[in-house]
């Protein structure tokens, strides 16, 4: 997949994954994307890199733009192994790139990789850095979902890319929300948004409700959103910040789910008749053999 521009010299620069199965036992019949985005300013940046599976396809994306060895600023929003494991090969190529980080990130690097010849920044939230005619800010987001996290939002482009948060995991060739919702479904991309939040986000409800209130306060322009899962949301940025909010206020549809599991049948015998007294009462429901059943597909 080539680089694609999503903002006036900001590019996608990051890697498909159409057969992951098992994203660390979360089923993902969809495959992923891992993305990171390169800001062609003055200072060329790059933010996040990709699963170290995927390193080549990302440098190689990288190189069609600019040579690698012209980075000079890493943004490391997260250091999960999904977004920041081929940081090793993108410093191999530019090792005097300064590197971006919060300081619980930069304690799980130092773990992961030999960091000392590293020219390693600390940052927190209001920081920035000018890469030239764009600004990079960062935003701390401890857990959202890893004590680490945090996002980097581009005023001059209205851009919030936003690490794991507002993710899908979704293999696509198309990398926005209007043409995947064109090819595919909006029903399926917002099913995608529901099956994250449910896997990845939602036992921090109370901390992405505190996290959104904090983004109005900042008075944050926001016209896209470009997560480091799946599209990136152009069309409808609000929508899926609508949806977060919903989700961490605990709203739902009105529905039950009867999620058992059985030796010899009887435990099974009795999700009958509390389905049937459920559905009589004119309310959805759906039963769910737990050891039949990923369990990333019961949590949704
Ligand atoms: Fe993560
Ligand atoms: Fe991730």
């Amino acid at each position: 997949m080539k680089p694609t521009e999503i903002k006036p010299d900001i590019y996608w620069v990051g890697a498909i994954d159409w057969a992951v199965r098992d994203f660390h036992g979360y089923v993902t019949p969809k495959g992923t994307t891992y993305n990171n985005y390169l800001v062609m300013d003055e200072e060329v940046t790059l933010v996040d890199t990709v699963k170290y599976d995927f390193a080549a396809r990302t440098l190689k994306n990288i190189a069609n733009i600019v040579d690698p060895a012209q980075i000079k600023n890493v943004v490391i929003n997260h250091v999960e192994n999904d977004h920041a494991s081929s940081l090793d090969r993108v410093m191999a190529l530019a090792p005097d790139a300064r590197i971006f980080i919060t300081e619980r990130g930069l304690q799980v690097i130092e773990r992961f990789f030999d960091t000392s010849s590293w020219n390693i920044t600390t940052v927190k939230t209001g920081d920035e850095v000018k890469t030239g005619k764009y600004t990079l800010r960062f935003l701390e987001t401890p857990m959202l979902h890893w004590p680490d996290s945090m996002m980097t939002y581009v005023p001059e482009a209205k851009l919030l890319i936003s690490q794991d948060a507002f993710g899908q995991h979704l293999a696509t060739s198309t990398r926005f929300d209007d043409e995947f919702s064109r090819c595919a479904s909006h029903a399926e991309l917002e099913e995608a948004v529901v099956d994250y939040y449910a896997n990845i986000l939602m036992p921090f409800g109370r901390l992405i409700k505190a996290k959104l209130r904090e983004i109005e306060e900042l008075g944050l322009e926001i016209d896209m959103i470009a997560p480091d899962h799946g599209i990136i949301w152009r069309a409808e940025p609000q929508r899926v910040m609508q949806m977060y909010a919903g989700m961490a206020a605990g709203a739902a549809d009105l529905s039950v789910a009867i999620i058992y599991d059985t030796m010899w049948h009887s435990t099974e015998v009795m999700t009958q008749p509390i389905m049937e007294g459920v559905k009589d009462a004119g309310v959805d429901v759906k039963v769910i053999k737990l050891r039949d059943t990923p369990m990333s597909v019961a949590i949704t």
